[in-house]
């Protein structure tokens, strides 16, 4: 009699709103193997519901059977509360591999977890780096990096990072999953939508986020952020859709009022928008202006310029190519640069034409969860 084999367990663990939408193709994908059990576990990082429960509902994941409930705290207090959480979870569930995404304090506390529990860690998004260790993000992926077994890269780039560190686990390059969900995304889009709501025309607005704590937890850059987009608002709608840690820093630093008296559209961190609704914003914009690293690949995928306001970025290639540019809101001359960008932002969104997509291909979650399989045996 041939014995039925075991299903292979593997856990998928996430904290944030980008990581829901991110990973959802990728738990949709281990849901369809008969081979794998999917354990999926959410921190609670995130805990508004503009930011946390409705994502799921629109998007079809699964609810996730378990929530840490972490909430806020300090980056101390909600790793550590993480990694307890999730050793419970681990004793509970015994998992074969623990799944994460990127360098989210979630990712980290799954990580270290996982490591102490000598439970199989796969990092996606690995390679990724800033070499800015100010940055919690580049701390966070540099140690799950190195305590992976299994290392998903996006672009070579990424993939020769992991060489170079010469990491202890193995290392696929596939296309980022982030890919599938926009290009799921872009279909369900229904013209003019949420364009209509906010009073928007088609390629006459610019679309701006920053959330990033070197920042907006600064007064003197989110000022001067603030009026960048004061300055572009004379000359075109400008669209800012504010993150919860940026609206508590503009009314922190009094920088509320200036916002508001400027010719800026906001959107305020307690409207949800759906993730359909932020991809139709990205398609429809002329310009994107952000300091978000997934955003920035958004961007791409929209073929749309792209202001990045940071010193570096780990998405080198869009910067490479032409179609990102990079600029440090901490230093003088912002503005002037990105209205040189603006002025120009017609010819450059027609390179896209003759580009590769270095980032995906729409079956990144497909190879990933090929290559769990395999490691799985
Ligand atoms: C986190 C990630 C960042 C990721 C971002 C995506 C870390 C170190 N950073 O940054 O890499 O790009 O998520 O959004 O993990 N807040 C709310 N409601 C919420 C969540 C946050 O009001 O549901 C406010 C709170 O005041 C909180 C602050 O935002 O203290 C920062 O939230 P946190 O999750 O610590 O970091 P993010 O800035 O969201």
């Amino acid at each position: 009699m041939v014995r039925q084999r075991q299903k292979k367990k593997v856990m998928v663990v996430l904290g944030t709103r980008p990581e829901i939408i991110r990973l959802t193709p990728v738990v949709f994908e281990i849901k369809k193997r008969n081979n794998l059990v999917l354990q999926f576990i959410y921190t609670g990082q995130h805990y508004s519901m503009s930011l946390g429960q409705a994502i799921f509902d629109e998007l079809g994941t699964p609810p996730p059977q378990d929530n840490l409930g972490i909430g806020p705290g300090t980056e101390v207090e909600q790793t550590a509360k993480i990694v307890l959480g999730m050793e419970a979870l681990f004793m509970k569930y015994r998992p074969d591999v623990v799944v994460v995404w990127g360098d989210t304090n979630s990712s980290f506390g799954a990580a270290i977890s996982a490591m102490k529990a000598k439970i199989p860690l796969a990092h996606l998004e690995a390679g990724c780096r800033s070499y800015d260790l100010r940055m919690s993000e580049e701390v966070n992926r540099r140690l799950i990096d190195h305590g992976s077994i299994l290392l998903f890269p996006f672009t070579e780039n990424s993939q020769q990072i992991l060489q170079n560190e010469r990491v202890m686990g193995s290392i696929y390059k596939v296309g980022s999953p982030l890919c599938d969900m926009f290009l799921t995304l872009k279909k369900k889009i229904r013209k003019p939508g949420i364009l209509e709501e906010l009073s928007l025309k088609d390629g006459e607005y610019i679309l701006v986020t920053s959330h990033r704590a070197e920042n907006v937890d600064n007064a003197e850059t989110l000022g001067k952020i603030v009026d960048l987009l004061a300055e572009l608002g004379t000359r075109l709608t400008v669209l800012f859709n504010v993150h919860p840690r940026t609206f508590k820093n503009l009314e922190n630093f009094n920088l509320m009022s200036k916002l508001k008296k400027a010719k800026v559209k906001f959107i305020e961190p307690s409207r949800y928008l759906r993730s359909v609704d932020i991809v139709n914003l990205e398609v429809s914009s002329r310009m994107i202006i952000t300091d978000s690293g997934g955003l920035q690949l958004e961007a791409f995928f929209a073929q749309k310029p792209c202001v990045v306001i940071r010193k570096s970025t780990e998405w080198v290639e869009s910067v490479e190519l032409g179609v990102s540019f990079l600029a440090d809101p901490s230093k003088t001359g912002l503005v002037e640069k990105v209205l040189e960008i603006l002025g120009r932002s017609d010819r450059i969104a027609k390179k896209f034409k003759t580009l590769v997509n270095p980032y995906g291909n729409g079956r990144g979650s497909k190879e990933i969860v090929d290559h769990l399989v395999d490691f799985l045996g």
